[in-house]
């Protein structure tokens, strides 16, 4: 068994973490997170979605995020859209890469977008069309591949199927959601090992959620079979509104904390990163959810801080 040499990650802080928010958060905010994301090393940053705002309030300000972020060379800038009205939209506001979304679940679906796997599909349709006139890239996002809060247990044949799909369609690369944080490393090795049947794991990321404070375990289970690419939210942020009790995505601290134990290179500078999850969870008015946002803080103030 080899790890990868590097992993990729993208921080969805700014949009997976702050779309659950109850609390009206600023713009400038927002911008300035996306901004100490990419001073921190992050070379792929989700800054927003164009869903609709009666759906999620939160994300109504994609347009200002989008004009106001300022593009650090090399770092990119995805953001999800549902139809091809958010990605008109998204368009409009200069995104070069793209997510849509579905799921392995019929009801999450449903609660999430108001229609069923097959609709979504074709919905996305003329997303991916336009995608290519406009040499935008698709990552196809699949929810609930451990488990869904309406339907309980899912088959990891299922989650291959619409993973497959979303490649057939023409999506880059597959974001494979642990929607509601329920699943355990031999579970996340099952599901892999059916999409890996249909879709290589070079096009897949791990995008998992910490709820059951499993998310590192299913991370070092995927690194095991080889996937290198993963999604998180600096301070453990997020949760999904249309996934009742889920909570934050894992915390990208926790994740480079563990890279760098493993002598996996992943380009994040970790004092920094935890620098912004205690500037964004002050912002927020509560602690970082992080285990390793807290024990670093903790350790700085009793003088012995920079971890490096
Ligand atoms: P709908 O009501 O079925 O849509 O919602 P519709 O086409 O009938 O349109 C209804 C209204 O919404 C119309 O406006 C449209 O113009 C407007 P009205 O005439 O009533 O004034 N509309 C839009 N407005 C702005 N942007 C748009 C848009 N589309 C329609 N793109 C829809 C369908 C998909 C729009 C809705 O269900 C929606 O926005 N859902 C988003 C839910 C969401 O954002 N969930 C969280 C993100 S997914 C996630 O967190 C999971 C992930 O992290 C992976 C994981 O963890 O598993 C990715
Ligand atoms: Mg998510």
């Amino acid at each position: 068994m080899s790890l990868p040499r590097r992993v990729h990650i993208m921080d969805v802080g700014p949009r997976d973490g702050l779309q659950n928010e109850k609390q009206v958060i600023d713009t400038a905010v927002k911008v300035e997170l996306i901004a100490r994301l990419g001073a921190a090393g992050l070379k792929r940053i989700e800054a927003t979605s164009f869903v609709s705002p009666k759906w999620v309030p939160q994300m109504g300000d994609n347009v200002e995020v989008m004009a106001r972020i300022e593009r650090l060379p090399g770092v990119i800038y995805p953001v999800l859209t549902p139809n091809l009205k958010g990605f008109e939209a998204a368009l409009a506001a200069g995104a070069t890469h793209v997510g849509v979304f579905t799921a392995a679940s019929e009801s999450f679906n449903r609660k999430n977008i108001n229609c069923s796997i097959d609709e979504s599909l074709t919905r996305f349709e003329p997303v991916m069309a336009a995608a290519r006139e406009h040499g935008i890239e698709v990552r196809g996002y699949v929810s609930c591949v451990l488990g869904c809060p309406y339907e309980g247990a899912i088959d990891p044949e299922a989650v291959a199927d619409v993973s497959a799909r979303l490649i057939d369609m023409g999506c880059a690369d597959i974001g494979l959601g642990d929607t509601i944080g329920t699943g355990t490393p031999g579970k996340t090795q099952a599901m892999l090992a059916a999409v890996t049947r249909r879709v290589p794991i070079e096009r897949l990321v791990g995008h998992y959620h910490d709820t059951y404070g499993q998310a590192l375990a299913n991370i070092y289970a995927s690194l095991e079979m080889g996937m290198s690419r993963f999604d998180a939210s600096v301070g453990g942020l997020g949760g999904c509104p249309y996934a009742k009790g889920a909570t934050g995505n894992v915390a990208t601290e926790d994740v480079v904390y563990m890279l760098n134990g493993l002598g996996i290179e992943n380009g994040i500078d970790l004092d920094a990163l935890v620098d912004t999850a205690a500037w964004i969870s002050a912002q927020l008015g509560r602690p970082p959810a992080s285990r390793v946002a807290r024990a670093v803080l903790a350790k700085r103030t009793q003088g012995d801080g920079h971890v490096g």
